[in-house]
């Protein structure tokens, strides 16, 4: 079996390349090796290679850059997708694909679950919404899987972002009124490798088990770090509400927990509790990764 990553510098790719199953043949292409927004590139990656399964890791992820910069936001999350999605469609190949709970408004108060209506806030997630709908119509057999507050050892994410302030200022303000979902890359991975292996199709929720907000999230990002000598001892997290900080470009959904019930049938069990992935995550920090 061969399998194509796109974006495999990412988080999410990079903890693809590490928990590919043992015998996959791989083939890990950075924006360099496949640049999903340019046609070419692609038609010429998917000829030379000719993959089973085609796992797209790359996105435009700048959430507020994308307000000034839509086209770009569109090529990259919604053509891009659904040009890999007519490829896999057409050479019968395996498509996975993953979009974001930035698709949702915000405003439940239960988990959204994968039929829920969608009314993203910004650009990011209009044009995710729209990847999502070009690749599920360019490829019905695709499996598309939403993910939220994706933490791991590399590339740029909150976690880290927590773990500089910490260092810099001993401190860090954080919104107690944005909860989601934070997931490890490396268990999203997993998990997607799984979901390779099943019919599964269309859209699916994928995080960790539980829920936080931005405040709580942080907490245990201080507090776990901390023990392990990553953050100075005495760091501490402010609570503030999302409305005394300036505004920024783009308004993100206050609340996002996203019902992974429909995936979990499919693999038996909850991913588990974030915290738990947290504290993995900081261990292979602390070991040297990232
Ligand atoms: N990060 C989150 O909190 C979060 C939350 C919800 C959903 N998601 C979704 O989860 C998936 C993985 O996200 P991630 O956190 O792993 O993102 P990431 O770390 O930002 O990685 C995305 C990768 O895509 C690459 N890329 C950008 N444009 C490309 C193009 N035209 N062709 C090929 N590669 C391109 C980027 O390369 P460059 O570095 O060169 O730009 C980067 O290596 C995405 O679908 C994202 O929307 C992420």
């Amino acid at each position: 079996m061969k399998t194509l990553i796109a974006g495999a510098a990412g988080q999410l790719g990079r903890e693809l390349v590490r928990t590919a199953p043992p015998g996959m043949r791989l083939v890990a292409l950075d924006r360099a090796g496949l640049d999903i927004a340019d046609a070419d590139s692609v038609r010429a990656a998917l000829r030379r290679e000719r993959p089973d399964v085609i796992i797209n890791a790359a996105a435009y992820n700048a959430v507020d850059q994308a307000e000034s910069e839509p086209a770009l936001a569109f090529a990259i999350n919604r053509d891009g997708p659904a040009r890999l999605a007519a490829a896999s469609a057409e050479r019968g190949a395996r498509f996975i694909h993953v979009s974001t709970d930035f698709v949702f408004a915000g405003r439940a108060r239960r988990p959204y679950r994968p039929a829920s209506p969608c009314h993203p806030l910004g650009v990011y997630g209009a044009s995710k919404r729209a990847g999502e709908i070009a690749v599920l119509e360019a490829c019905p057999g695709a499996l598309v899987a939403r993910t939220a507050w994706v933490f791991s050892p590399f590339a740029r994410n909150f976690l880290k972002a927590i773990l500089q302030r910490l260092a810099a200022a001993g401190e860090a303000s954080v919104v107690v009124d944005q909860v989601g979902s934070p997931t490890a890359a490396g268990d999203l991975a997993e998990a997607l490798w799984r979901l390779a292996t099943t019919p599964a199709r269309g859209l699916h929720h994928l995080v960790n088990s539980g829920q936080a907000s931005r405040f709580d999230f942080a907490q245990a990002i201080a507090e776990e770090a901390i023990r392990r000598g990553l953050a100075p001892p005495g760091s501490r997290i402010l609570p503030v509400a999302a409305a005394s900080l300036p505004p920024t470009p783009a308004r993100r959904p206050a609340y996002s927990v996203l019902d992974a019930s429909r995936t979990t049938k499919r693999l038996g069990a909850p991913l588990r509790p974030w915290r738990e992935a947290l504290v993995d995550t900081l261990e292979r920090m602390r070991a040297g990764e990232g």
